[in-house]
């Protein structure tokens, strides 16, 4: 494999690699796509005020997350399909994820089951989307658990599929042979626009509320962490709600255009609940720099989710563990040159 020296080299040499509507499937993000442009400006706006002489010599990246120990605080997203990338699909990125210590959130939309992934796993948790057939929920919630998931993550910003323009003009489906492997249904085709939204349409549960977030902490023994917010009362009501944890997130810019970034969001949150929940978020990070920021700002990890993708269309479970074992590195050297040996070093001074 050429020596790629950064996530946005990965990127480059992905989209060589993935078919046109894969591609803009993983890339897009809602309409205009000012949100996909926000995420990366926040990381771009501040700046990292180091400090020095610290004995940075050893450094320990190390963390517990809700019991699951990782080397990493680079968490891998949930995103659906990978088979669009790889022919081994989420299997390789389960295995990637497992070889560079990472935790794997597996995507109620993968194309390859809950049970196929767990043979070669490591840590992982089990992102839901909650569909009106309720029965269907459950033995989602059910399977997650007997695979070995440690946690639920409801995504909560997702009553139904924000608009993105390439997938409509270019029909998005998934090719023939591929499913969403954990619902049992084939590929969405449809005759005009994306297939995912028209499936997120019908199937998705768009009538969601607080209340159903106790209907699923009722229905399961693992923690539930609550993926896609931005606001503090938000934050505030989920953490009453008894979740185990928060994940600000505008899903990638996917959802709702003109949403704030991620990171600007991640203060408002920590601000609220910062004390009392496990506060992690997503959105726009490409680099060892990036992490720093979020961590600075009150996140205890953070998620990648495209940069995963790309790892994964150039080189399968090996490309998910260089990525990943990429930002980590990145992240130890911004971690010595802004004077922090371990995690718990990374306080909000740094950041401006
Ligand atoms: C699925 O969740 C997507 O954002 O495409």
């Amino acid at each position: 494999m050429k020596e790629l020296l950064t996530v946005d080299e990965w990127e480059a040499a992905a989209r060589d690699r993935l078919t046109p509507m894969a591609w803009d499937y993983f890339r897009s993000g809602a309409d205009s796509e000012r949100t996909l442009a926000r995420n990366r400006e926040a990381f771009a706006r501040r700046a990292l005020w180091y400090r020095v002489l610290r004995d940075v010599e050893n450094r320990d990246l190390s963390l517990e997350l809700l019991g699951d120990k990782l080397a990493t605080p680079v968490l891998v997203a949930p995103t659906a399909y990978h088979r669009l990338a790889h022919p081994d699909g989420e299997r390789a990125t389960a295995e990637g994820a497992r070889a560079a210590g990472a935790l794997y959130v597996i995507s109620t939309l993968a194309t390859i089951s809950l049970e196929e992934i767990a043979p070669v796993a490591g840590p992982r948790w089990f992102q839901l989307y909650v569909h009106k057939d309720r029965d269907l929920t459950s033995a989602l919630i059910e399977r997650a658990e007997r695979t070995g998931c440690s946690a639920i993550v409801l995504t909560v910003d997702a009553p139904l599929l924000g608009r993105r323009l390439a997938d409509e003009r270019n029909g998005f489906a998934l090719p023939a042979g591929m499913t969403m492997a954990n619902l049992a249904v084939s590929a969405p085709a449809s005759a005009a626009g994306s297939g995912l939204a028209s499936y997120f349409a019908s199937r998705h549960d768009a009538s969601l509320t607080w209340r159903d977030l106790e209907w699923l902490r009722s229905h399961t023994r693992l923690p539930v962490l609550v993926k896609g917010l931005v606001r503090g009362d938000d934050a505030r009501q989920a953490v009453a709600c008894g979740v185990a944890g928060v994940i600000v997130s505008n899903h990638g810019g996917r959802q709702l255009d003109g949403a704030p970034a991620s990171l600007d969001a991640l203060a408002e949150v920590v601000a609220a609940v910062g004390g009392s929940t496990l506060v992690l978020m997503d959105g726009g990070v490409r680099s060892g720099t990036d992490v720093l920021m979020a961590l600075a700002l009150g996140a205890r990890a953070v998620l990648v989710g495209r940069p995963v993708l790309w790892g994964l269309a150039v080189g399968g479970a090996e490309g998910v563990r260089r990525v990943l074992a990429l930002l980590t590195e990145e992240l130890s050297r911004a971690m010595a040159l802004a004077g922090c040996a371990r995690l718990s070093d990374i306080t909000p001074d740094l950041v401006r």
